[in-house]
């Protein structure tokens, strides 16, 4: 039996060409020129200068509503998102983690679910690009996250967390609580949309992990799914996605989709507005 060994000679493969000094020939590519102007560009409504817009556009707004709730899940060749530890630290190299930077900054919000919070302690800023912090949002129905998280940093952040009905938490009083019903324990993802965008949110990131995800996918509650693909091979781990099962390969979900080249990376941007219930104020009619 041939071992299957990590391949360290990797390294380095797949350098953008911007680190190698030529212009950059995708949204991927590092461009720190002209990415400073796209977040304010989709806050106050001007055009996005090229090569972001085909990427950045459809986040812009929805097609629904006056929300827009992206998904995205970076993930290995074999769709896994974590080892079977809950290891995920990272799946996606320099060009994918630059792409989920980009999408905190031009977001309102970003959520996370509980198992993230304490599976990776994740800070949920914008680091590797330029561009504003988001509002940071757990999801943590029993009140499980220590006062410890990082995401719970006073920074000037606005800091939330969706808790069920009669949970307790031992956060301090300044961090934001958000309250909803569940059924057979779980809150409805269309509840927790309606009340982020009572709090003024209307760019919504589902930033993981996969369990969180999933449910805003089968409520249909996601606009857009980004999944960026990693050149690796886990070969076991946690999926990406859990949804109902299908008997039928004709019966799968096959949203429109564009490919993005994100240096080594593939960035697959899915459009579910077909699927996406209405959650905040329609759209007029034209
Ligand atoms: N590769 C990536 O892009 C990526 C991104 C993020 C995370 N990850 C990895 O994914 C793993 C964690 O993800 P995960 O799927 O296990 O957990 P998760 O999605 O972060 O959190 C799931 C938990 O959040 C709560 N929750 C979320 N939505 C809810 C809802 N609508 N109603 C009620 N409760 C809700 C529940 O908490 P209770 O259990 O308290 O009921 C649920 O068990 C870690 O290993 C992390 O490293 C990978």
């Amino acid at each position: 039996v041939t071992q299957l060994k990590p391949n360290p000679g990797a390294k380095g493969a797949g350098t953008s060409s911007y680190r190698r000094g030529v212009p950059p020939r995708s949204a991927g590519e590092t461009n720190a020129a002209t990415w400073e102007i796209v977040p304010p560009a989709i806050r106050g409504g001007a055009a996005l200068p090229e090569p972001w817009k085909a990427l950045f556009e459809p986040v812009r707004s929805g097609a629904v509503d006056d929300l827009v709730v992206i998904g995205q899940f970076g993930q290995s060749l074999d769709g896994r998102v974590a080892t079977e530890t809950g290891h995920s630290h990272y799946i996606n190299g320099t060009d994918g983690l630059a792409h989920l930077h980009r999408l905190r900054a031009v977001v309102d919000a970003v959520v996370v679910g509980i198992g993230t919070a304490l599976a990776d302690d994740p800070q949920l800023t914008v680091r590797r690009v330029a561009g504003p912090n988001p509002a940071r949002v757990v999801i943590d129905p029993h009140g499980r996250l220590p006062p410890t998280a990082r995401l719970l940093t006073t920074d000037g952040a606005r800091r939330l967390v969706v808790m069920a009905e009669g949970a307790r938490s031992a956060l301090p009083d300044d961090i934001e609580r958000l309250t909803l019903p569940t059924q057979s324990g779980a809150i409805a993802p269309a509840a927790i949309l309606a009340r982020l965008a009572a709090c003024g949110f209307r760019r919504i990131l589902i930033e993981g992990g996969a369990n969180t995800v999933s449910r805003f996918l089968v409520a249909g509650c996601l606009d857009r799914l980004h999944v960026v693909v990693a050149p690796m091979i886990l070969g076991t781990g946690k999926p990406s996605f859990t949804l109902p099962p299908i008997d039928r390969v004709d019966r799968a979900l096959r949203p429109p989709m564009r490919t993005h080249i994100l240096g080594d990376e593939v960035l697959f941007d899915c459009d579910l507005s077909a699927q996406r219930l209405p959650v905040g104020v329609a759209k007029k009619s034209t």
